[in-house]
């Protein structure tokens, strides 16, 4: 298992943030999402620094769809990102936070009328706007309040990245956005001229998620800031921030191997120079919304084993006390992790696999398919790695399972950032 951010062992025992696991199992009790807080502000920083917010201007604003608890509000906000939200509830959660409202990018392929409405109210700084239907009702609602808008419009550049179909988005056939190769794009230009509550600032576009390769954003790029010439000759809009969504991916298993965050930003920000340098035109702003590469490797998942039950010459399965509640990924997804026994670091063994299983009555449940932990017993604490992003943020409670609680640590401290979920709350919204 990869040791991320401040993990460390000492004496066969998992420390992160300078506390010990588990111990952490025994204040918080499992299955428990554990957050190295460094490691987010670090991968916050370099964020910073290598998309050059300080010295061009540059943003980058945090996907809050990837882990958005209260306290990531103020961390990012500390860190000096962006937001992107996607729904009210995102909406709220950063209002409750205090988080700065203009510092909102608002995103959502069928944002309800209500929404759209409490992110007027609220203040946000700038609606994506993904679809016809929305750009009429964000110009009639302005136009009732008096209120000009600024926006971009989300594009489906026609971009396919190679990563799961589920989270691939650049494509043509895709449920987001306004397609260039069809001319929708175009005629939502055209539609402006009508429009005199909306600002159009900005274009954006999404190419997929968990990306390894920088070539699929550079051809984005070209993409998008040939766009920016277009808008300027064809109808003299000045384009003067361009969005480049998320996507980069990170390590969860040995079979992944995505550049690094520095990589990332400066194949964009080189390609958009020279890009802009050749069409003879402004370099824009340059915005970037990372979700699982600022969260994922910070984010792990403790566990106690219960039942092992060994299938002889077939397998064997060892159950934890959380699941697909918690982790929908591997069943949705097919995704890899790696665990290892926190009490028991050094036990690995190439030739005794073993198959670790959620709780659920779903055969699916399935966390790991296959790692070579040997010696567990029952009791035992397992940890998989590289949770932190679309974990909590994915979490249900099928089965009435009750969702995790999340502990954050730093230097030797813990903080609980989420409650664990109680029966009581489960049957809370019930009449
Ligand atoms: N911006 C937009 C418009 C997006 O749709 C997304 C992710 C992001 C930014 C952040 O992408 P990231 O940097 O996290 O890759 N549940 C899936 C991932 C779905 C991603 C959806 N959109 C998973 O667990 O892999």
């Amino acid at each position: 298992m990869k040791l991320h951010g401040t993990m460390e062992i000492k004496s066969d025992t998992l420390y992160i943030g300078g506390v010990n696991t588990v111990n952490m199992a025994e204040k918080y009790s499992t299955p428990l999402y554990i957050f190295d807080e460094e490691l987010i502000r670090n991968n916050c920083k370099e964020y910073i620094k290598n998309f050059k917010v300080k010295e061009n201007g540059n943003k980058v604003a945090y996907a809050g769809k990837a882990f958005l608890p209260l306290y990531m509000c103020k961390l990012i906000d500390e860190e000096s990102l962006y937001l992107d939200v996607v729904s009210g509830g995102e909406l709220f959660t950063a209002h409750k936070a205090n988080f700065p409202m203009e510092k909102i990018l608002f995103h959502g392929n069928n944002k309800t009328p209500d929404e759209i409405q409490m992110g007027i109210k609220y203040g946000v700084g700038r609606f994506v706007v993904d679809n016809f239907y929305e750009l009429d009702i964000i110009e009639r609602l302005c136009e009732e309040q008096n209120k000009i808008q600024d926006i971009y419009f989300r594009v489906t550049p026609g971009i396919d990245a190679h990563t799961h179909k589920y989270i691939r988005t650049g494509q043509i056939d895709s449920k987001f956005g306004f397609a260039l190769t069809n001319g929708d794009f175009y005629l939502a230009v055209e539609k402006l001229k009508e429009y005199k509550n909306v600002n159009l600032m900005g274009i954006h576009a999404h190419i997929g998620s968990q990306i390894f390769q920088v070539e699929p954003f550079q051809e984005e790029v070209d993409v998008m800031i040939n766009l920016v010439k277009e808008l300027k000759e064809k109808y003299n809009i000045e384009i003067t921030e361009v969005d480049f969504g998320g996507g980069i991916g990170v390590y969860y298993t040995e079979e992944d191997t995505p550049k690094s965050i520095k990589d990332f930003c400066e194949a964009i920000i080189n390609k958009c120079e020279e890009k802009c340098k050749k069409l003879n035109i402004n370099m824009p702003t340059l915005v970037i919304e990372p979700g699982r590469s600022l969260v994922a490797n910070a984010g792990s998942t403790l566990y106690s084993i219960g039942s092992i039950k060994e299938i002889k010459d077939v397998r064997t399965y060892v159950s934890v006390d959380g699941g697909m509640t918690d982790n929908i990924r591997p069943s949705l997804y097919q995704a890899g992790y790696e665990c290892a026994i926190v009490n028991k670091m050094n036990n690995i063994s190439s030739n005794h696999k073993v198959t670790i299983a959620g709780k659920c009555c779903e055969s699916g449940d399935i966390l790991v398919s296959s790692t070579d932990i040997f010696n567990i017993e029952s009791g035992d604490i397992l940890i998989t790695t590289s949770t932190g992003a679309y974990g909590y943020s994915m979490a249900s409670n099928y089965n009435k399972i009750p969702k995790n609680p999340v502990v954050f640590v730093k230097d030797g401290e813990d903080k609980l950032v989420c409650k664990r979920q109680s029966y009581e709350d489960l049957l809370s919204l019930e009449v």
